[in-house]
This record gives C-alpha cells, structure tokens and sequence, in this order.
C-alpha cells in the first residue's frame, strides 16, 4: 500500500481533526489565536493524529473520542514545536518563518503553554483516567527528553545511549501514545496494547533518527527547515556521533570547533559533511532507522492482516522513505 492510499483511508476523519482544531483556538486572547492558527495552517504532516486514527481502525474502535485525541496530540506536538524552535534558534519551520522569529520567543513559548493547556482540557473532558495518565506521563517524558538534550548541548562524546535516550523522551513517546491509545478506547486486551505501544515507539525512534539524517542530507526548500540547524545548535546526533567515534584526530578537532563554534558558516558545514559521509554516518543512521522500522512492523503481527494493519504497515515503510 502506498501512503496516499492510507491517507484516503483515513479522508474524512481528518477533516473532521482539521475542523476541531480550529474550534480549539477560539480564545478571546488575539495572540492566542494568531499564532495558533499561523502554525496550524502552516502545513505540518499531520502524522500523530494520523496514527491515532489509523490505529483506531486497527483496534475497531467505534465510539467518536479518536477525533479530539488526534488533536489533542498535535496539539502536544505543536506546542513542542514552538518551544523547541525557542530552544533551538531557529527561524524556519513548514517552509515558512517560525513563530519565534516573527512574534519572539515569549508569545512562542506562551503560545505552546496555551497549546499544552488546552491539549489536556480536552482530554480531561473525555474523563478517561487511563488515556489521561499516559498523556500525562508521554509529556513528562518528553520534557525530559529535551532538557536531557540540553544537558548533552555541544558533547561530542555523547554516546549512541544516551542519544537514544533523548530521542525516546523527546519524540517517541508521543508516538508511542498515539498508537497506545486507540487500544485503550478499544479495550483491547493488554497484549495488543503493548504491541502497539511498542509499534509507536519504534516508529518514532526511526522519525527521529531520519530526521537527524534529513538534518544534514536535505535542501531546506524539501525540508522546509534550515539545513545543518543540529550542528550550528550544538546539537549532536547519530551521524556526528558515530563519525567523531572513528574519525582522525585532526577531523575530530574540525567536528569539535564545529560543534563548539558561536556561528556555522556553509564552509565549516560542509567540511563536517565530508567527514561525516567519509564515514558513512549517514548510512549508519538510516541502518539503525530501518532495523527499528522492522521491530514496528513485527509488532503487527499480533493483529490480523487487514487493510488497516497493511496501512500501519506503509506508514513504518513511509517514515525511511520521506524527505521532508
Ligand atoms: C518535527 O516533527 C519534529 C520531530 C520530531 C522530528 P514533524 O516532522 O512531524 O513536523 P511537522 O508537524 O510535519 O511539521
Ligand atoms: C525534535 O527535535 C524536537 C521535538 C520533539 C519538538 P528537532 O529539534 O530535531 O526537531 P526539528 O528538526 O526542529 O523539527
Ligand atoms: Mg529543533
Ligand atoms: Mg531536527
């Protein structure tokens, strides 16, 4: 199956999301619902929400709750996006300026605050204990996940550990309860919970490691964000990691000045790139991408081989594919 055939599959519920993250935003504060509608217009993947309601199919869930939990998750994404592009210095997100750079970092970081707010108001309302306890600890997690990266900022001797940590805290988990929950509203049994739970993580493992590959690999017109955005962050990830382990000390000293420097100028980026492919850093990342996307599509088999699992299953083939 290909993902435009999935994303038909699941036409009409997303509009149905689409609709009730407009209502969602409808706050008497204007900041509020401009930014908030500037970054919800602006054109993301939709892939939370997506696997929500993919795996609400999977789970033959009938009731309507699977609507407001997709939002609810891009909500929590949305709102990590606007902290993070804080964090991150960033300027470009979905092709276009990000909010911080076109209201500041205070309305960025207010605004995902509202998000985040929100996000758990609606989920409260459902007045499921369960999904409410793992959205809760998904972000938690996920606050961990990032001030562990920060805590890892400009470590060259970061270890693969310790950055699949990270990207479990700061990306898959969300994933992960974006898969998890559907089987919650389904009552399925725990089995299948964890199956997919366990899809989800390793789904957003492999999203995160590609992203880190794209962060080098990619134009910022595909990716809609800048190019080489990790290494002028001080952000080191899978490529750098496995590169600086076997590169010279010469290069070493290059990758180091690279990760450590106020400014990255296209010169110093390409350089690292060159001993990054020397390397087959990128190579490394996309295997270690691949061996999680098979582990998420063993987790299928718990489930029968109908169109929905074989759409679950071109989403994991998707996440290696995609390139932006
Ligand atoms: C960006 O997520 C942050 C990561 C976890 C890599 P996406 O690539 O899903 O962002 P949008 O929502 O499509 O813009
Ligand atoms: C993902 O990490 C951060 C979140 C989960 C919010 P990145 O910092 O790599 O995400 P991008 O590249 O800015 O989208
Ligand atoms: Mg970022
Ligand atoms: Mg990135």
């Amino acid at each position: 199956m290909q993902i435009q055939e999935v994303l038909a599959l699941i036409k009409e519920d997303m509009r149905r999301v689409e609709e009730e993250f407009r209502k969602n935003l409808l706050s008497d504060v204007y900041l509020i619902r401009r930014v908030g509608e500037y970054i919800l217009n602006s054109g993301g993947k939709r892939f939370r929400p997506l696997m929500v309601l993919l795996a609400s199919r999977l789970c033959g869930y009938h009731g309507g709750l699977h609507i407001p939990l997709a939002v609810v998750v891009e909500f929590i994404h949305t709102a990590t996006l606007l902290h993070d592009d804080v964090v991150d210095n960033a300027t470009l997100r979905r092709g276009s300026p990000s909010a911080n750079a076109i209201w500041g970092n205070g309305s960025s970081v207010l605004v995902g605050d509202y998000l985040l707010s929100k996000a758990f108001s609606i989920t409260v309302a459902q007045g499921n204990i369960r999904v409410l306890d793992i959205l809760s600890n998904t972000t938690t997690r996920m606050a961990e996940g990032e001030v562990l990266q920060l805590i890892k900022h400009s470590d060259v001797n970061a270890t693969e550990d310790e950055y699949l940590h990270v990207i479990t805290g700061k990306t898959a988990v969300l994933f992960s309860a974006c898969c998890r929950i559907p089987a919650v509203l389904a009552n399925l049994p725990t089995e299948k919970e964890e199956a997919l739970a366990t899809y989800g993580m390793s789904i957003g493992i492999a999203y995160q490691l590609m992203d880190d590959c794209l962060d080098y690999t990619s134009k910022s017109e595909d990716l809609g964000k800048t190019i080489g955005n990790d290494l002028r962050e001080g952000k080191v990830t899978l490529p750098l990691i496995k590169t600086y382990r076997d590169a010279t000390e010469k290069e070493r000293v290059t990758i180091r000045e690279a990760v450590e420097a106020e400014s990255v100028d296209e010169k110093t980026l390409n350089e690292v790139l060159v001993i990054i492919k020397k390397y087959g850093g990128i190579e490394y990342t996309l295997d270690f991408a691949k061996g999680y996307i098979n582990r998420a599509k063993s987790c299928l088999e718990h489930f029968e081989p109908d169109t929905e699992r074989a759409a679950l299953a071109a989403v994991a083939d998707y996440v290696i594919e995609r390139t932006n």
